[in-house]
Order: C-alpha cells, then sequence, then structure tokens
C-alpha cells in the first residue's frame, strides 16, 4: 500500500497484553463488536410487548442456521418461565389410554434431529397494501431456522392407542394465552415432533421451553410453544387461532381458512435496506429461499426489476422445509438496481410477483404474503424498499 496501514504498522493491546482466562464467560457470548447484531421490534406494530412480535436480523446471518439468541419471538401472553421440573404434557380425548408425561419421560423416547424453518403466516403481511418497513428484517425476519431434537408425535400417540374415528388433535400451550390449534391427524402422524431441544442444547424460554411442538412447512402459530396438551378428536375445534386469526379475508369479504402451508418464497438479505452496498467491484449478493411444500429447486435473482432473470447459486445444505442460502457473486459499477428473487420449489410452484398475488388474494388479508421482494439500490449504495406495479 502506498501508505502505512496502522492496522498492520501498530502494536495493540491485545498484541501485547494477556486476553481473558477460560471460564470468563461460562456461556459464549458474540464479541462485543457484533452489538448490533440482534433481534429488533417495530414500537408501532403493537399494543404491548407482551403480545408482539420481534424480527430476525436475515440480513446479518450466513449459512442455514439461525443463532437461537437471534430467532424472531413471537408471544401472545409473553414468555411462560417454566421449571421442566413442573411441567407435563398430557394426550386425551379419543384415545384407549390417556397419558401424562414428565419431561424426562419424554427424553427416554426414541429422538430425531431434523432441520426445519418457521415462518409466522404474519411474515411480510405488513407490506399487503404497499410498501412499508424498510429493511428484510422487518419484511421477512418473522422467520428462523433450527435444528430441532424431539420425538416424533407419531410415538407418543401411538402409546395412547388413537380411537378409529380421529380425524384431528388439538394442541394446547401452558402460557397464559393458552394458545391452541387444531391438527389434521395425516400431518400429526407424519413428520411433526415434539421438540426439546434446538440447536443442539435446550429450547430457549422464547421458543417454548422445556416443550414445543414442530410441524414442518406449516404456519409457525401452530408450532405450539410451552405445550402442556394434546386432545384427539373427530373435528377441527374452530378456536380463535384458526377463525377470526389466521384465516384470509379475500376481496369478496369471504375468508378461506385452514390455510396450514407456507408456499414458497425469498428474500435477497444482502444488499437489502439495513445493508447497503458500501464498495463498487467485487461483491456478494445473498439471500434465503424456503418452502413448506418440499425443497427449493432453483432461484432466480434479476437486477432489472424482473424484466430478466438470472440463477443463484444455492450453497450450503438444500433440505426439506429448510432456509436454503443463495449467493449471486457480482461486480458493481455503480450502477442503479432493482433487484428482486424468485424462488422455485421441487413442485414446480414459482414464487408469484406481488401483483399477481393480489390479482387474486386481494390487500384485505395479513397473512401468507409470499410475493417477490424490489430492493432499489440507488447510484450511492443506498438501498430501499420499493415496489413494481
Ligand atoms: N405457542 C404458545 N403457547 N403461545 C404463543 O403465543 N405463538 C405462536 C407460536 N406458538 C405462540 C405459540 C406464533 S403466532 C408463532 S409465529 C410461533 O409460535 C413463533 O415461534 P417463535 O417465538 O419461536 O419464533
Amino acid at each position: 500500500a502506498a501508505q502505512p496501514d496502522p492496522a498492520i504498522t501498530e502494536v495493540h493491546d491485545f498484541n501485547k497484553l494477556l486476553g481473558d482466562g477460560v471460564d470468563r464467560r461460562p456461556y459464549g457470548m458474540p464479541s462485543k463488536y457484533e452489538k448490533h447484531v440482534v433481534r429488533r421490534d417495530v414500537g408501532w406494530l403493537t399494543a404491548s410487548a407482551e403480545s408482539s412480535v420481534n424480527f430476525t436480523p436475515l440480513h446479518e446471518l450466513d449459512g442455514i442456521i439461525t443463532p437461537s439468541g437471534l430467532c424472531f419471538e413471537r408471544h401472545h401472553s409473553g414468555v411462560a418461565e417454566i421449571n421442566p421440573a413442573d411441567h407435563r404434557l398430557m394426550i386425551n380425548g379419543l384415545v384407549e389410554k390417556p397419558l401424562v408425561f414428565t419431561m424426562e419421560d419424554i427424553k427416554r423416547m426414541p429422538r430425531v434431529n431434523r432441520i426445519y424453518f418457521l415462518e409466522c403466516a404474519a411474515n411480510s403481511g405488513m407490506e399487503w397494501r404497499g410498501a412499508q418497513l424498510n429493511g428484510c428484517q422487518f419484511t421477512h425476519g418473522m422467520v428462523h431456522n433450527v435444528m430441532y431434537t424431539g420425538v416424533p408425535l407419531k410415538v407418543l400417540l401411538d402409546e395412547a392407542g388413537l380411537k378409529p374415528n380421529v380425524k384431528w388433535l388439538m394442541l394446547e400451550g401452558a402460557d397464559a394465552a393458552g394458545l391452541n390449534r387444531s391438527l389434521p391427524i395425516d400431518k400429526a402422524l407424519n413428520d411433526v415432533l415434539i421438540a426439546f431441544a434446538m440447536n443442539g442444547e435446550a429450547l430457549r424460554p422464547e421458543q417454548g421451553y422445556p416443550l414445543r411442538a414442530v410441524i414442518p412447512g406449516w404456519q409457525g402459530n401452530m408450532w405450539v410453544k410451552w405445550l402442556r396438551r394434546i386432545e384427539a378428536g373427530d373435528m377441527p375445534w374452530q378456536t380463535r387461532e384458526e377463525t377470526s386469526k389466521y384465516t384470509d379475508l379475500m376481496p369478496d369479504g369471504r375468508a378461506r381458512k385452514h390455510t396450514f402451508v407456507m408456499d414458497a418464497k425469498s428474500v435477497v438479505t444482502n444488499p437489502s435496506p439495513q445493508a447497503p452496498l458500501k464498495h463498487k467491484g467485487r461483491n456478494v449478493l445473498s439471500g434465503f429461499a424456503w418452502s413448506g411444500r418440499g425443497t427449493i429447486k432453483r432461484v432466480d435473482v434479476s437486477i432489472d426489476g424482473g424484466r430478466n432473470w438470472g440463477t443463484a447459486r444455492l450453497d450450503g445444505p438444500i433440505l426439506d422445509k429448510s432456509l436454503t442460502r443463495f449467493y449471486v457473486d457480482f461486480d458493481w459499477n455503480g450502477q442503479e438496481m432493482m433487484i428482486q428473487s424468485r424462488a422455485i420449489d421441487d413442485t414446480g410452484y414459482v414464487q408469484p410477483s406481488k401483483p399477481e398475488l393480489r390479482k387474486i388474494r386481494g390487500v384485505n388479508s395479513i397473512y401468507h404474503n409470499n410475493g417477490i421482494q424490489t430492493w432499489l439500490v440507488r447510484a450511492n449504495g443506498e438501498t430501499e424498499n420499493v415496489e413494481i406495479s
């Protein structure tokens, strides 16, 4: 270099002084230089912090796993703090043998490890009527991707013995909301887990410690946290969470119900409003794609608002119902760009544009907005949430 670089030529404290010894932090935390990497909320969205949501900082992540401390939180009545010794899971209703499990009982049953995304049905819900929030953390951050350890629900149901007329289950939480949802029995017997660990350690309190339901590919509201009861029945329960909430109000005023699956979706996380472009020349565009129906087959990226598309490079494990990482390695010459990404899953489903989605769904809904996101990158690298009509 023409000028000496103090980062190289100066002797820093860390070069000459001993650092902290082992055990200074028995539970490790990120570097102090990463303090900005946190979940954030949007003050005006909700009336109280107990019935609220904060958002995963997607633009600060890489790979496909969301660190436990950065998983967005959505609580209807705050975080229940439960001593696992006092926690019970009850199975009752149309079963041969009603059962009660302690946490120790559950941990002695055969367990599996699976990586799945959880997306709140309301993710991107604030964007139905137009571009609103400036940052992928806020437009798309009601999603996280975690490795769960848990017992297949089928194992527990087999032990209780389902009566032949069982068609639905009701899952209920132990929090003050007593959040409950109806779950079709086919799904319950297929891939649902009762999880006690995430990313290799106990669930975090915010994520339902000590026990939560994992409903792969289906809307986050059904992933009951602090799970205390499963009732078997022959009809859906029509709970608040599946009638007045988590239904999709259509343009003609009727509501779609039981829209459980999260369709294919993607977002460019870098660049994005919270992560502007800073350098001309070599750059990495990056993002996530996911589908509740299976695996991601392809991600297309456009820099001219959807007129022309190229194919992104998928990297890392490409797993069923998991976030998938994509990259485009590119040279930026300072030109203005309208960046979009479009996910295609292994059923052939193609993520729709927002106008395509609104043609069918209108703008009355809060839930299931999987329309293509547009970021306008200006010549100075600043990036904005915009829409192309
Ligand atoms: N379970 C209980 N018992 N109470 C809740 O408030 N919130 C639901 C679901 N499970 C909730 C719950 C909603 S709306 C979502 S989107 C997910 O949990 C959020 O999971 P997370 O907090 O791990 O991100």
